[in-house]
């Protein structure tokens, strides 16, 4: 089965890349430089030309705080870019595998599963809920992915995440304050991709599916963990989303429960704490 990845150089895309070419898929791995996803004629050119049966968008305006301020450039990616590849997909006989996120959601209880209603609480969560809702209407057929405060690899070393950021600035400052009031699920893109990969096999499913690794904690315990694993001393100063200098009205709350997926029969994907203890392993920074 041939499957067309966009966004390749990032951290699903290099995994998914990976995962999918050791199950024997066809892979068609394209980056932007390949097919940039703001360009309309681009995405119709490309999905015509390789006729893939799946095309799986990891590619996105991943910036929550900027893209209050880049919104055009937030809804192009998230919104509209998802839009044109549902449609072009179903036109040559696909289907499209849309990531999406947490914080369509605004925190308002403790977790969340795929029905419960979404509420984004910024531009971002908004582009995003725009997007699933977009494909939904075009391609009911689609699947819809939403997951979470993601870390692993990537083919772009300039790439950013949580993991990288916190270690880098430890080293820099000497210290780190880190928020205790945001819970979330954190997830390791390989993980994510192997899951990826079980629910492509199940060929009917459609729809929203939460996928993250199992456990939730916040940004503050995330961080503990971070630098008890890689041996880091940097005092750790737990602070508030208050106090933090954030514009952004983030959710307090966005653990997703991966109900559908389990409901499916495929096995919960592994602890965060322990998926971490793979990735510092084999981090370089
Ligand atoms: N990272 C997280 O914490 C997180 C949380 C929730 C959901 N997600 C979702 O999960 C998916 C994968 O995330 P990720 O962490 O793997 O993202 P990532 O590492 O930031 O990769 C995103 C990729 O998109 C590419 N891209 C940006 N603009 C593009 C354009 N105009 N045309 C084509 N490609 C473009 C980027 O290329 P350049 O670098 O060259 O611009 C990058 O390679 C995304 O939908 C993301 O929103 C991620």
């Amino acid at each position: 089965m041939r499957i067309l990845i966009t966004g390749t150089h990032g951290q699903l895309g290099t995994a998914l890349q990976k995962e999918l070419t050791n199950q024997n898929y066809e892979v068609i791995a394209l980056g932007k430089s390949d097919l940039d996803l703001t360009k309309i004629k681009q995405i119709k050119t490309v999905i015509e030309k390789f006729c893939p049966k799946v095309v799986i968008n990891c590619a996105a305006y991943n910036y929550v705080e900027g893209a209050g301020e880049d919104i055009e450039k937030a809804y192009c990616l998230n919104t509209f870019a998802p839009y044109w590849l549902a449609v072009t997909t179903k036109k040559v006989g696909g289907k499209l595998i849309q990531l999406s996120s947490d914080y369509v959601f605004d925190g308002s209880k403790e977790s969340f599963r795929e029905n419960d209603t979404p509420c984004p609480l910024n531009i971002y969560g908004m582009s995003r809920l725009a997007g699933e809702r977009l494909v939904h209407l075009v391609a009911p057929e689609s699947i819809i992915i939403r997951t979470s405060r993601l870390f692993g690899f990537s083919d772009d070393p300039q790439s950013h995440n949580f993991v990288k950021g916190i270690i880098k600035r430890a080293n820099q400052e000497g210290l780190v304050s880190v928020v205790t009031d945001q819970i979330g699920n954190p997830t390791y893109a390989p993980d994510l991709a192997v899951a990826i990969c079980q629910l492509l096999e199940k060929r009917a499913v459609v729809g929203i599916y939460h996928i993250t690794n199992s456990g939730a904690c916040s940004w503050y315990e995330f961080t503990k963990k971070i630098f008890e694993i890689a041996h880091i001393t940097a005092p750790i100063i737990p602070i508030v989303t208050d106090e933090s200098g954030t514009k952004i009205s983030r959710p307090s709350f966005s653990v997703l429960e991966n109900f559908r997926l389990i409901e499916l029969g495929i096995t919960p994907l592994r602890h965060w704490s322990e998926a971490l203890a793979e990735y510092l392993g084999k981090l370089t920074i």
